[in-house]
């Protein structure tokens, strides 16, 4: 018996196999066409071209593994979280999804919580643009004549689990960041879906992301040479799944994401929201079990924008930076390129150098950038600790973690030892394939979520620990300073 996890991201789709133990057999992933900015601010991708690239991953693992892919039992998905794929009369697509880095509903997000003020109360997070429902309510506002022809809504891999299944249904970790679940009751919101002028109709039906959601079609049986049933799981969002990869289910027990965006996710064992802080408080993806997290939108992004300004390759800035590096340096970035979620709630935030020269090069620049993302990241602990949360165990994940002077520079200003993983892969391919397991087993997720082996621990530098809580001070005086000269 083998198992399948599908990680559904904005760049591609990972498809992994695992065996009963839970050890990866092999892994195979197809690019995504990158999401387009028809506007600043915008963010847009075609669900086709997901499905595209779900089928070309899934089909280059049967040519390298014909017979481990033909003993699946059971698949998870994974997916990147709150976009919102519009569904028609016969589940056609009404118009490109709307992205969870998309900033256009900023205006609508205050409009939902003037129309019910308990929105935060029962959401348990304040009404963003990156999440789903403010993305509908500007379409109803914007594009009247496709709300009107709206009859589902679904995240990324809801879409994906339909084409596979035949089936609407969402997990309650992905279900959480649309704005119209109760995260508390782990059910839909009458009243919150009220706000956007919809139903319980327009929704996925609700499992655990460890129970089985639906079966896969004769059809994908067949064309992946697997003898059926084949089960469904519920599926995690991706930093649930990703959680679930390096077993942060228990309370206290999380991660720091350096990925396209940036997060700070811990486990809890109940719901624990901080509207004030824009702390997202979800539901983790397996029974009676939530999570919070800091959101940055720019974490790799930041050195992404770096490299197209400068012609110079991520990697090469990264390095450059490491080996001039002498601790924090003149110029403060503030990563706010995409607006910002946690602690700001801002849109329209924009990023910012602070204390360029004439000497200032690409190098210094890369340094300035990981800084600016690693206090983001330190805003981000700061809420979550008004949350009442205390961290327990952090294990570093995402293409970021490479660097060894950026995961330096997050154990300092964080304070605390960050674990770096084996290898790196741990996201959510292998969280949705042990979900997979869960749902086709019946085993329980504490028993398969386990901690992958570590590589290193990195420990706080402590000779830079005041000279960081400095920089860092500087940095937080910035975003007011700045916000109000460009009001
Ligand atoms: C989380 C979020 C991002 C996406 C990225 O709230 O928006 O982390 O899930 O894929």
């Amino acid at each position: 018996m083998t198992f399948l996890g599908i990680d559904i991201g904005t760049s591609g789709v990972k498809a992994l196999l695992i065996d009963a133990a839970g050890k990866p057999l092999g892994d195979a992933s197809a690019p995504a066409v990158e999401p387009v900015r028809p506007h600043p601010g915008w963010s847009e991708q075609n669900p086709a071209d997901w499905w595209k690239a779900t089928l070309g991953a899934i089909d280059k693992l049967k040519e390298a593994h014909p017979q481990k892919l033909a003993a699946v039992k059971g698949i998870g998905l994974s997916g990147h979280m709150h976009g919102a794929t519009l569904l028609g009369e016969n589940d056609d697509v009404l118009r490109p999804c709307i992205l969870w880095n998309d900033g256009r509903s900023a205006a609508e997000c205050a409009e939902m919580e003037a129309a019910l003020p308990r929105l935060r109360d029962i959401a348990g997070n304040i009404a963003m643009p990156g999440f789903t429902a403010p993305k509908i309510a500007w379409v109803r506002k914007h594009e009247p004549e496709i709300y009107s022809r709206i009859r589902k809504v679904l995240l990324p891999k809801a879409y994906v689990r339909l084409l596979l299944t035949g089936e609407h249904v969402e997990d309650m970790s992905d279900a959480a960041g649309t704005l119209w679940l109760d995260v508390k009751r782990r059910d839909w919101s009458d009243e919150l879906l009220s706000v956007t002028g919809l139903t319980r109709d327009h929704m996925p039906s609700l499992v655990e992301g460890s129970a089985v959601s639906a079966e896969l079609k004769p059809e994908y049986v067949a064309r992946w040479g697997m003898t059926g049933p084949v089960v469904v799981a519920g599926g995690a969002g991706d930093n649930s799944a990703a959680a679930c990869g390096i077993g942060a289910i228990r309370p206290g027990e999380g991660f720091v994401s350096l990925g396209t965006s940036g997060v700070l996710f811990v486990s809890n064992e109940k719901f624990s929201p901080n509207t004030e802080g824009a702390v997202h408080a979800f539901c983790h993806s397996i029974p009676d079990t939530w999570h919070q997290m800091g959101v940055i939108l720019s974490a790799t992004d930041s050195l992404n924008w770096l490299s197209r300004i400068t012609g110079k390759k991520q990697a090469e800035l990264s390095g450059e930076a490491a080996a001039q590096f002498k601790g924090p340096g003149e110029a403060i970035f503030l990563p706010y390129l995409s607006g910002e979620r946690t602690p700001h709630n801002n849109a329209n935030a924009r990023g910012s150098f602070v204390g360029l020269s004439q000497s200032t090069d690409p190098a210094q620049m890369a340094q300035a950038a990981m800084e600016g993302v690693t206090f983001a990241m330190r805003d981000c602990q700061r809420v979550l600790a008004d949350a009442g949360t205390a961290i327990n165990r952090l294990l570093a994940v995402g293409g970021g973690s490479k660097s060894a002077l950026w995961l330096k520079m997050l154990a300092t200003n964080l304070d605390m030892e960050i674990a770096l993983p084996e290898d790196g892969d741990f996201g959510g391919a292998l969280g949705a394939a042990r979900l997979g397991l869960c749902a086709a087993t019946g085993a329980r997720p504490a028993d398969v979520m386990s901690m992958p082996p570590i590589k290193t621990v990195i420990s706080p530098d402590t000779s830079l620990s005041a000279a960081y809580s400095a920089q860092y001070a500087r940095y937080r005086a910035l975003y007011p300073a700045i916000e109000e000269a460009r009001s």
